[in-house]
């Protein structure tokens, strides 16, 4: 029996008004802007106020999504926050995100963890879900308010991220081979500490002396992480291409996980691809993880990169490390 396609129905994202500059780092941290571009081709974030949730900024991007499809939060039986920031440990970022949108209380809600890559896995969690025929509309949200979770004392991390959300309603449709036609999940559980927060988490709850430590922040060893994401996410760019029977060169635009610049070309290089066909808007908001390919996949459309009958490759990579691509007809 042939399933139904599943396709995305409309998009938003939502990044906080506060901007971040090189410059302006370069004023509280031993940095500057020469530094942060040629090493990441970053050259601003926006920073969520304090009183500017994770759940606060999911529900500016769903509602952004929901009216480029035309829908209410009354049509939605399915909602998916990507995030490795949370409001709170308990309950789940996507409870809060219902309860503040008016999500139907017969919607099944959940968070998806797996970092940077959490919103392709969220998204293929989604489509399958809807393709089962047990939901009919999805909101997949990415959101992340990073800034808390960064140690602005450590330069080589804090200057590559950023806070942010994006967001798509999924759904389906009749139309053969169209919406996503394939994904490709995975993760690298033996490299977890590459990129990890070492404590706070219920193997070692915070202590006085952990965060006297800082080891409730984020830490990263950026040299091995930058040479796993480049494999990763060519690999994960040609298993896809592969399954699917397609070549790097049918793709009309690809969608990357906005770490790095430097991630991104490399993955062009190897694809043998020219950076036209890359989407990038790593320069205007850092790493925003879970955020960072919905807020990219927004972008694209709305400023028509994306025309009916493309084809779109997500790829991402993420703390797990996780990995996952995906392939998407319009
Ligand atoms: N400003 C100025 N100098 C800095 C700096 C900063 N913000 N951060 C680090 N440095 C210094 C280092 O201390 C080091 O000095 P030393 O040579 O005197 O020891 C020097 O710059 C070079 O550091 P290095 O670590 O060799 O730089 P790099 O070329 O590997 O770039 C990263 C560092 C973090 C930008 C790079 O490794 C990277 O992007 N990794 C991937 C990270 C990532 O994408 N994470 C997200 C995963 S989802």
């Amino acid at each position: 029996m042939a399933t139904q396609s599943t396709v995305i129905l409309g998009t938003g994202s939502f990044a906080p008004e506060r901007v971040l500059t090189n410059a302006d780092l370069s004023k509280l941290i031993d940095t500057s802007d020469e530094w942060i571009r040629t090493r990441s081709g970053i050259r601003e974030r926006h920073i969520a106020g304090d009183h500017e949730s994770t759940s606060d900024m999911a529900v500016r991007a769903a509602k952004a999504a929901l009216d480029d499809a035309g829908l209410t939060p009354a049509d939605i039986d399915l909602l998916i926050v990507a995030t490795i920031t949370p409001d709170l440990v308990l309950p789940a970022a996507a409870c809060l995100v219902q309860d503040k949108l008016g999500v139907s209380t017969h919607a099944a809600c959940f968070d998806m963890n797996a970092a940077c890559s959490g919103f392709i896995y969220g998204l293929d969690t989604a489509c399958a879900m809807i393709s089962s025929g047990r939901y009919r509309k999805a909101l997949v949200i990415g959101a992340e308010k990073l800034s808390p979770i960064v140690d602005w004392k450590e330069r080589t991390t804090c200057v590559l991220f950023g806070d942010g959300a994006g967001a798509v309603v999924v759904g389906a449709s009749d139309e053969p081979n169209i919406g996503l036609i394939g994904t490709k999940l995975g993760a690298y559980g033996d490299s977890a500490e590459l990129l990890w927060i070492p404590k706070g988490g219920s193997d070692s709850p915070a202590t006085t002396e952990s965060i006297a430590a800082g080891e409730h922040f984020m830490k990263m060893k950026g040299k091995e992480v930058f040479k796993l994401a480049v494999r990763a996410m060519d690999e994960a760019a040609r298993d896809i291409l592969e399954q699917h029977g397609l070549s790097a060169d049918q793709i009309d635009l690809v969608i990357p996980h906005q770490a790095n610049l430097r991630i991104i070309e490399a993955i062009a290089k190897y694809l043998e691809l020219p950076m036209d066909r890359f989407f990038v808007n790593v320069d205007r908001y850092g790493n925003t993880s879970a955020a960072s390919i919905p807020l990219a996949l927004d972008e694209a459309k709305k400023s028509g990169r994306i025309k009916p009958g493309d084809i779109s490759l997500l790829v991402a990579f993420g703390a797990g490390l996780t990995y996952g691509s995906a392939l998407i007809r319009w």
